[in-house]
C-alpha cells in the first residue's frame, strides 16, 4: 500500500497518525533544589578562573582517570602522577583513604600552575566500608528511611575516606532477571525506583555539599540500560517514546528533581543513538526539559566504544560525545587526546569545550573544593566514622528489612532455638559472598557468614552439624573466572554425588535443613548476564535429596537477581530470600530465621516460572486476547502452550509470620474533579499471632485511555507496624496529577474516564473499587 492510499484509509477509519506539537504539555521540571542553584558568586569565580586557563588546562579538566584499587573494565589508566602534574586530569576514582587521595590532590594543587583541585569518585554502591544489602535488596525493604540511613552511613564513610563523588543511584529499570546488572537496581517499577532514587540522592548529598560528610552522588546510567535486550550486558535498546517516558524514565527525572550533582552516561545504544553520543538524551531531554545543572561524565571508556558502535574514529567520536554533552571522559582519554585538534578542525568549537569545563569546575566548587580542596579528611576522622558500632548495628537492622518470605509452610519459620540443625550447601560459610558485588571498599573478611550469624544468634542452644554439600559451579573455568574478578571460590574437588551423601548423612542427625544456596556474588552485577537464571551448579540435586530425607527443608536463599525456582517452591517448607546482605548479613539472616525479627520485605521484581516468560512484570498491558487462564481449551489467547502465563512470585510479594487482611478500599469520591484529591481509606488487619510490618500497596488502572494502559500501576505505598490483633485505617491519597501519563504525543495528561483503585499485599492480592475522573 502507498503512503496516500495508507493516509486515506486511516481517515476513513477514523484514524490519524500524531506526532509530537512543538510544545507538548511535559512535566515540568521540579523548583532546583538548594544545592544545585544557580549562585552568582560560583559564575563570577569560575568566569575568572576559567580565563586564566589554557585550551590544555580546560580539557585536562574533563579528564577523569582510574587509579588505585579497582578496574571495572578492560583498560586501565596510565602515567597518571605525570598527566596529574601537567594539569591533565580533573578527577579520579579508584583512590581512597585519606593519605592516597591527600597524595594525589597535593600534586594537583602543588604541580599545577592553577592548583585546580582533583575530584574523587568511586563506586559506592550499596555501601562503603560498612556494605548494606545489594540494591535490589534494598529497596525491597519498601522502606525510604532506611534506604535513606543506608546512603547517608555510605556517604559518612566514604568522605571520611577521601571520597567526594560516588556513583551511586542506579535507577535503571530491569525486567530481565538474566541482566546481572538488575541487582544494582531498585527493580521493574518506574514509581518505586522514584522513591527509591530521591531517597538516596538525599542520603548522600544532604543538603549541603561543602560539608564535609556530604558526597555529590552520580545519577546512572543514563539511559535505559536496564532494557538491554535479552539480558545480555551492553546491549542494545530500542523503545517507543512513549515506553520510555511513561515507564523507563521517571527514576532519572526523580533524581535530577531531588538535585543530584551529576549523571553518568551509559553504554548502551538508545533508539540507534549511543547514549554517550545522544544529544536528544544527554542535553535535550536531561537539562533543556529536566534542568539539570550538573555535569555528566561517561561510563568506562564509553567514548572509546563509540567506535565499535559504528559512531566514527576516534576523533570524530570525542567531537560527537562533547557536542553530545558528556563533560567528563572516563579512563578513554579521547577527550585529552584530540578535542585540541578537533577544535582546530572544526569538529569542535571553543563554546563546546568551555561550557563541559564550566560544568566540571561547578561541580568541584559546589563540593567546596576550591576553599577545602580535601574536603575536611583526617585520618582522625576516618578511624572514627568508619565501621563504627551504630553503623553496624544499621546495617544489621537494614538487612533484616531486605529480606522476602517467598514460603512458609506450616509455620516452618521462626525455628526453635533448640535442637539441631544440619547446615547445608556451598553458601552457608561463605563471608565473601555476603557483601554482594561492587561492595566497593567493603572487607569481606569482616562480614557475618550464616553459619556463624546462627551460633551468634541462637548460641548454645542449636546444635549445628554442617556440610557443603554442592559446590556452586563445578566448571573450573566458571570459578576461574569468578576468582579471578574478586570471588573466593574453592572448588570442592569431590564428586557431586560424595557430597550431596555426606550432606544426607547430616541432614538425618537434624530436625531441621537449613540450606543456604543461591549464586555467587560475581554471577550478578555487571557483566554477569546469565541465560539459565535456575540454581547453579548441582544446587537443585543437593535439594532434591534433602527432601528425600523427608526432614522439614528451610532454603535461604542468597542471589542477586530473581531466580526460576519452581521445584523449589513446590518442595521446599520454607523459603527466605536474602539476597546478599552485607557486612551483616549472617546476623540479619539469624535475626529472621529465629524470629528475632519478622521478615517484611517485599519483592521488587517478578520471579519468573522460566525463562521463556522474560520479560514478565506486573504493569504489563491487557493485550487484546487476555487468557483468564481458567479454560486450557481456549486457543487463540496470549498464552504459552507449555508454561502459564503467572509469574511464579509476583512484584509486591512477601510474606510474614503473621497474617494481615485487608478491608475493601472506601474512596471519599466515586467522581473527581480534574483538580480534586481522592482519598482512598483501606483497613488492614494483624490477624496473626506476631507483631509485624505489612507493606500495603496501592495500584491503578485506567480503563480506557487513548493509549492502551497498564493492567495495574503502583502510585503509593505505605510500611506500617502492626501490633498482634491490631488494625489500622490506612489513608492514601490520589491526586489526579498521579492519574497522567505521556499519551502519545508525549502531552502528560489525566484522561477523563473510569479508573481502578486496588490495595492489597502484593500486586495480585488486592480487594478493588472504582472511581470516575471527569
Ligand atoms: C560501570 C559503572 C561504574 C564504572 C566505574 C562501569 O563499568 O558500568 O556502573 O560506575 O564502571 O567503575
Amino acid at each position: 500500500m502507498n503512503k496516500l492510499s495508507r493516509a486515506a484509509l486511516l481517515l476513513t477509519l477514523g484514524l490519524t497518525f500524531t506526532t509530537a506539537p512543538l510544545h507538548a504539555q511535559q512535566q515540568p521540571p521540579a523548583p532546583t533544589p538548594k544545592v544545585m542553584q544557580d549562585d552568582p558568586k560560583m559564575k563570577a569565580f569560575i568566569d575568572n578562573l576559567m580565563q586564566k586557563m589554557t585550551l590544555e588546562e580546560k580539557i585536562g579538566q574533563l579528564n577523569l582517570v582510574s587509579v588505585g584499587f579497582d578496574v571495572t573494565g578492560p583498560v586501565v589508566s596510565q602515567n597518571v602522577n605525570e598527566n596529574i602534574s601537567k594539569g591533565n586530569v580533573g578527577g579520579v576514582f579508584n583512590t581512597y583513604t585519606p593519605i592516597a587521595a591527600r597524595k594525589l590532590q597535593e600534586l594537583a594543587l602543588k604541580q599545577t600552575r592553577l592548583k585546580i583541585p582533583l575530584i574523587f569518585g568511586y563506586d559506592v554502591i550499596h555501601g562503603h566500608r560498612t556494605i548494606f544489602p545489594i540494591p535490589l535488596g534494598l529497596a525491597a525493604s519498601w522502606d525510604l528511611t532506611a534506604v535513606e540511613r543506608s546512603a547517608r552511613i555510605a556517604a559518612e564513610e566514604a568522605s571520611a575516606d577521601g571520597l567526594h563523588w560516588v556513583y551511586s543511584p542506579m535507577v535503571d529499570i530491569a525486567r530481565d532477571p538474566r541482566w546481572g546488572r538488575v541487582a544494582e537496581g531498585a527493580g521493574e517499577d518506574a514509581y518505586l525506583g522514584s522513591r527509591m532514587a530521591e531517597a538516596m540522592v538525599r542520603g548522600y548529598q544532604g543538603t549541603d555539599l561543602t560539608k564535609e560528610n556530604a558526597v555529590m552522588a552520580c545519577l546512572k546510567h543514563f539511559a535505559l540500560y536496564g532494557a538491554s535486550e535479552a539480558g545480555r550486558d551492553y546491549n542494545t535498546t530500542d523503545m517507543s517514546k512513549v515506553r520510555m517516558y511513561n515507564e523507563y524514565l521517571p527514576p532519572y527525572k526523580a533524581a535530577v528533581d531531588a538535585g543530584v550533582g551529576s549523571v553518568m552516561s551509559s553504554f548502551n545504544d538508545v533508539n540507534g543513538v549511543p547514549a554517550t553520543a545522544n544529544r536528544w538524551l544527554l542535553t535535550d531531554l536531561l537539562r533543556e526539559k529536566w534542568g539539570f545543572k550538573g555535569f555528566v561524565a561517561t561510563d568506562y571508556t564509553a567514548i572509546n566504544e563509540l567506535i565499535a558502535h559504528g559512531m566514527g574514529d576516534e576523533k570524530e567520536v570525542a567531537a560527537l560525545s562533547l557536542k553530545a554533552g558528556a563533560d567528563m571522559d572516563m579512563v578513554g582519554e579521547l577527550f585529552l587526546k584530540h578535542l585540541g585538534e578537533d577544535l582546530k578542525n572544526g569538529l569542535v568549537k571553543q563554546a563546546d569545550i568551555d561550557l563541559a569545563c564550566r560544568r566540571v569546575l561547578e561541580g568541584k566548587y559546589r563540593l567546596g573544593l576550591f576553599k577545602d580542596p580535601y574536603h575536611g579528611v583526617s585520618e582522625k576522622r576516618a578511624k572514627k566514622v568508619i565501621m563504627n558500632k551504630e553503623f553496624i548495628a544499621d546495617a544489621r537492622d537494614i538487612a533484616r528489612k531486605s529480606m522476602v518470605l517467598l514460603k512458609n509452610d506450616n509455620q516452618t519459620l521462626p525455628l526453635k532455638k533448640s535442637g539441631t540443625i544440619a547446615l547445608v550447601g556451598p553458601l552457608a560459610q561463605s563471608q565473601r559472598d555476603m557483601i554482594g558485588n561492587w561492595s566497593g571498599a567493603g572487607d569481606w573478611k569482616q562480614a557475618v557468614s550464616l553459619e556463624q550469624g546462627i551460633k551468634n544468634v541462637a548460641g548454645n542452644a542449636v546444635k549445628i552439624v554442617y556440610a557443603k554439600g554442592a559446590n556452586i559451579a563445578d566448571d573450573q573455568q566458571m570459578l576461574d573466572r569468578l576468582n579471578h574478578h574478586g570471588g573466593e571460590l574453592v572448588l570442592d574437588k569431590r564428586s557431586s554425588e560424595e557430597m550431596i551423601k555426606e550432606a544426607v548423612q547430616v541432614a538425618q542427625q537434624a530436625d531441621v535443613i537449613v540450606a543456604a544456596v543461591g549464586e555467587s556474588q560475581g554471577m550478578t552485577g555487571e557483566a554477569a548476564s546469565r541465560a539459565d537464571i535456575g540454581l547453579p551448579g548441582q544446587q537443585l540435586a543437593l535439594l532434591k535429596a534433602l527432601k528425600a530425607t523427608g526432614k522439614p527443608l528451610v532454603l535461604v536463599l542468597m542471589n542477586g537477581r530473581p531466580l526460576t525456582l519452581t521445584w523449589e517452591d513446590q518442595n521446599a517448607s520454607a523459603i527466605l530470600e536474602t539476597w546478599f546482605g552485607g557486612t551483616q548479613a549472617g546476623n540479619a539472616m539469624a535475626d529472621v530465621l529465629f524470629g528475632n525479627y519478622n521478615p517484611s520485605g517485599k519483592l521488587t521484581m517478578t520471579f519468573p516460572r522460566s525463562v521463556g516468560q522474560i520479560p514478565l512484570y506486573y504493569n504489563h498491558k491487557s493485550t487484546g486476547r487476555p487468557y483468564a487462564g481458567t479454560d486450557p481449551m481456549d486457543k487463540y489467547k496470549s498464552r504459552y502452550l507449555d508454561e502459564v502465563n503467572e509469574p511464579l512470585y509476583p512484584f509486591g510479594f512477601g510474606l510474614s509470620y503473621t497474617k494481615f487482611e485487608y478491608g475493601k478500599p472506601e474512596l471519599s469520591t466515586t467522581t473527581l474533579g480534574q483538580n480534586q484529591p481522592l482519598e482512598v481509606k483501606v483497613t488492614v488487619r494483624n490477624t496473626g499471632n506476631y507483631d509485624g510490618e505489612e507493606v500495603a500497596q496501592l495500584y491503578i488502572r485506567d480503563m480506557v485511555g487513548s493509549l492502551s494502559r497498564p493492567v495495574k500501576e503502583l502510585k503509593g505505598f505505605q510500611k506500617v507496624m502492626l501490633k498482634k490483633g491490631e488494625s489500622r485505617t490506612l489513608t492514601f491519597r490520589l491526586s489526579p496529577d498521579d492519574l497522567k501519563f505521556y499519551n502519545n504525543d508525549l502531552n502528560f495528561v489525566a484522561e477523563p474516564g473510569d479508573f481502578q483503585v486496588m490495595v492489597g499485599g502484593n500486586s495480585r492480592d488486592v480487594q478493588m473499587a472504582g472511581f470516575k475522573l471527569q
